[in-house]
């Protein structure tokens, strides 16, 4: 019998000197392995995906040539259940970054205790460049090629970055036309017309508002006079943007692709939502003031809330960053060397696997729906939303004041043990 090897090599597609998003997931994992107990001994599981499925997407573009794109699939981890986790549509998706996402969302289902493992998938493409038809065709196949691998009992794909309800709807019809009947629980973030849940659409933005308030609560801050900076005006960003106006805070700063404004007395978050509905971005919005991208970062504010995309807070400005608290609202949007230089800063960050979990809890309950057809309303769903986020907060800050770790550790801690725990129980096939 050979003895284990001290450390895990890497897998042979990646590559040590490039890992990306996932050289960030290895780093977090190594940090928290310490707090892990007898259970540090399955530890290596949590250091490769299961599956990673690596697919090619031929569409017929509308000028009658062929294009191929690069998809992925990747199920991370599924001790708990089936794999879960949204698909984004990007021109820089990596194998590396849909690897490290499908991990965050292992942790992050873990970290709410709902019953899943975690997965990811994306397609290396800028959609933006496709007409709705070419973006159509792409999803379909896409959604027949990773087919083998997904299913209400398998694995769940969601919207995450550049993919929306129509395009669950897609996934959703593609899914059951192969199956041969229609299947409304492959995946979440459906039109509730189609079997989606009341609530969604604002799910993860509302857990961003809620577990940001009662972080608030620990710390001494006033929600309802704090200024908020943005970063990040979609799904995410904007419908937190839109809580903590409604709370009374003031959003004095929003940074998207196209651009960054700036109100110091609080922007109109409505009409400025109305805007981007309307235009695409925030670039242009009349009531603000236009200021330089790199300038967003020491905009005088209390809370910070990066909700774009990956490695934004990093070496080059966490040390100019003026709030009290960062909310990441987004996947991985701190370095682990930025996370460093804000501890030492003391901002608070509350990490994006148990930040941004609000949207999952919520699919969870689309899906928990489409099985019993039975659907519930809107304020019960809200309810059960914040009662699981706070609940889940509390517990992962309590885990930090036990062992002096920063909040991204406590929830890496709560998840890592109960998802190597499920390991244990489970045992090695065969
Ligand atoms: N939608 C969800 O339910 C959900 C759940 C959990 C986590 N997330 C994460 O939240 C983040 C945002 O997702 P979303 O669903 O809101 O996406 P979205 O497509 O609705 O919005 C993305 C926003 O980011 C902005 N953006 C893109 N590139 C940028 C750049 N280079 N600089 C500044 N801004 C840029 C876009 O302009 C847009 O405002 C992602 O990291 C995603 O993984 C989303």
């Amino acid at each position: 019998m050979s003895a284990a090897p001290a450390s895990h090599p890497l897998p042979s597609y990646l590559q040590a000197n490039n890992l990306g998003p996932w050289g960030v997931y290895l780093q977090q994992v190594d940090r928290v392995t310490p707090y892990l107990g007898n259970l540090s001994r399955w530890v290596e599981t949590l250091k490769r995906p299961k599956r990673a499925l690596i697919v090619d997407v031929p569409i017929h573009l509308d000028n009658g040539t062929v294009a191929h794109f690069e998809g992925y699939r990747v199920q991370h981890n599924v001790s708990r259940g089936p794999g879960k986790g949204g698909v984004r549509f990007h021109q820089d998706v990596t194998l590396s970054e849909v690897m490290a996402l499908s991990a965050w969302m292992s942790i992050k289902n873990a970290a709410v205790n709902v019953p899943y493992g975690g997965a990811k998938g994306g397609i290396r493409v800028d959609p933006k460049t496709l007409s709705r038809g070419e973006l159509e065709r792409m999803t379909r196949r896409y959604t027949s090629e990773i087919g083998i691998i997904i299913g209400p009992n398998k694995d769940i794909p969601a919207p995450d970055v550049n993919t929306d309800e129509q395009i669950m709807a897609w996934m959703m019809d593609t899914y059951s036309m192969n199956q041969g009947s229609t299947a409304t629980g492959v995946v979440t973030g459906k039109p509730v017309d189609l079997g989606g849940s009341l609530g969604r659409r604002e799910a993860t933005g509302r857990g961003v508002f809620t577990v940001g308030a009662e972080a608030a609560k620990h710390i001494g801050m006033d929600i309802s006079t704090a200024r908020v900076a943005v970063q990040g005006f979609g799904n995410v960003g904007g419908i937190a943007g839109k809580l903590f106006a409604e709370a009374g805070a003031r959003v004095v700063a929003v940074q998207d692709h196209a651009g960054t404004i700036f109100r110091e007395a609080g922007l109109d978050v409505p009409s400025l939502l109305r805007h981007v509905a309307h235009t695409g971005s925030v670039a242009g919005f009349a009531q603000a003031e236009a200021i330089a991208n790199d300038l967003f970062w020491e905009v005088d504010c209390d809370i910070l809330i990066p909700a774009a995309l990956e490695q934004q807070i990093n070496g080059s400005n966490a040390g100019r960053i003026k709030a009290r608290m960062v909310i990441e609202g987004a996947n991985g949007p701190t370095t682990p060397e930025a996370d460093d230089i804000l501890h030492d800063r003391n901002v608070l960050v509350l990490p994006d696997v148990i930040a941004n979990a609000g949207g999952v809890t919520v699919s969870y309950f689309e899906w928990v729906q489409d099985f019993s057809s039975f659907f519930w309303d809107e304020a019960e769903i809200n309810a059960r939303l914040v009662r699981i986020m706070r609940e889940a907060f509390a517990g992962i800050w309590q885990v930090a004041q036990d062992n002096k770790v920063s909040l991204r550790t406590a929830t890496f801690i709560v998840a890592c043990k109960r998802i190597l725990h499920t390991r244990e129980l489970r045992g090695l096939y065969p």
